[in-house]
């Protein structure tokens, strides 16, 4: 541990003596301290933007794990937790490792000792997330879930980027967003991301792909997502071949756990391929009628293409708007069931233009929420290696 970068500490909560461990973390060269908040409940986006490694978590409890606060934390991330506590807390330890609290520290406590425990809380984080990594890598290959829609503005990309900030931030995922809206893909902006390779490049390049040339095209985002954006020009978009494509798939399910891909509105050779090798499709709905009738058509085509039903998910975004067409509606119109559901919200247009994330700037909001509805159900954390109806691949006709 010594030559590594300093650990990443946010400090929520109180207890007696924290203003003290936090003056001497200051001033610690293995430590860098990205924040503070006494309400975790509050420090949502805060804490959930500070990419810190390990959070100390302050509190007067002495009886019992303080479980709301506990909560509010790992609802924004995936990072160890370490109780600080200036009571002596018998029933508060026992209780703690069953909450999954990685470590108490009682007080008063030289800074040192501090520091060890969040070195201890940081490597053995990091060394559990290496082994899931592994296993993944070596029983299951990434999945890959596609959104579309018949309809331009239906909200794919909102929905592509802030489904893979889910993955990748909130389970811990390696995660892929792959923009193939080739023309005029945008999910980088969305991500507020500047790339510096785009697939243009990576098509381009002379070098056989693998999986360590293809992260050197990839830009990461503070969420964890690794964005692969569309070409800079749209006259770039042809040179991006379905035989390209399959060969970076095949590529990119070795290096990630989730591959999201974002699409244009029309069917055309690279959506096509895409679907090829899609576990999960979401069809992105708005509430309107035109949209319901193109949805229709879409399910002929699918149909003709022989894309198996259960992988078709009906997602239907803005829902709940005054004067949009209910569920309902929908359903009967298509014959099949809304899977999902995301509700208008204003503050995502907020979002978009602020290039970050809803799902990451407000992980509570009514649409963060929903989406972490659909990643836990499309790609269960449980069962990283057996998707219902994931796996094998159907063959188009022709
Ligand atoms: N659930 C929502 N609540 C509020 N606004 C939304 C929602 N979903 C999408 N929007 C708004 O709709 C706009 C268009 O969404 P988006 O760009 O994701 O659509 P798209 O399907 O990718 O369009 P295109 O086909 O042109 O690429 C966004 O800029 C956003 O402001
Ligand atoms: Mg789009």
């Amino acid at each position: 541990m010594t030559n590594q970068s300093p650990i990443k500490v946010f400090i929520t909560g109180a207890a007696n003596g924290l203003a003290e461990v936090r003056e001497g973390l200051a001033d610690h060269p293995d430590v860098e301290l990205v924040g503070t908040a006494a309400d975790p409940v509050k420090a949502g986006a805060k804490l959930a933007e500070s990419a810190a490694q390990v959070i100390l978590h302050g509190t007067t409890a002495t009886e019992h794990v303080p479980t709301p606060e506990v909560e509010a934390i790992r609802a924004v991330t995936a990072a160890p937790i370490v109780l600080v506590t200036s009571a002596s807390a018998n029933t508060l330890l026992s209780e703690a490792l069953q909450a999954g609290i990685h470590d108490v520290v009682l007080l008063p406590q030289l800074t040192d000792g501090i520091v060890f425990t969040i070195k201890k809380a940081h490597s053995l984080a990091a060394g559990r997330a290496a082994g899931a990594a592994g296993k993944a890598a070596s029983h299951a290959e990434g999945k890959v879930v596609t959104l579309f829609s018949p309809k331009g503005g239906s909200g794919k990309t909102v929905l592509a980027s802030n489904l893979a900030a889910v993955f990748a931030r909130h389970q811990g995922r390696r995660t892929l967003l792959l923009d193939l809206d080739l023309q005029f893909g945008d999910a980088a902006i969305m991500m507020g991301i500047e790339p510096e390779k785009t697939i243009y490049d990576l098509v381009m390049a002379r070098r056989e792909l693998d999986s360590d040339a293809l992260a050197g095209y990839v830009t990461a985002h503070q969420s964890g997502v690794h964005v692969l954006p569309a070409p800079l020009r749209p006259e770039d978009a042809e040179l991006v071949t379905e035989e390209r494509l399959g060969h970076l798939f095949a590529v990119a399910k070795e290096s990630y756990d989730v591959i999201v891909v974002d699409t244009p509105p029309f069917f055309h050779g690279p959506v096509l391929a895409t679907l090829d090798r899609t576990d999960q499709l979401l069809l992105v709905a708005s509430p309107d009628v035109p949209t319901v009738k193109n949805i229709k058509l879409t399910m002929q085509t699918l149909d003709l293409l022989h894309y198996p039903k259960e992988r078709r998910h009906l997602l239907l975004n803005r829902a709940g708007s005054k004067v949009g067409l209910k569920a309902q509606e929908i359903e009967r119109a298509l014959d099949m069931k809304v899977a999902f559901e995301v509700p208008v919200e204003r503050e995502v247009a907020v979002s978009v233009n602020r290039g970050v994330p809803i799902a990451i700037s407000s992980p509570r909001s009514a649409v963060g929420k929903s989406l972490q509805d659909v990643a836990d159900k499309l790609v269960p954390l449980r069962t990283t290696g057996a998707v219902e109806g994931g796996g094998k691949k159907f063959r188009r006709k022709g």
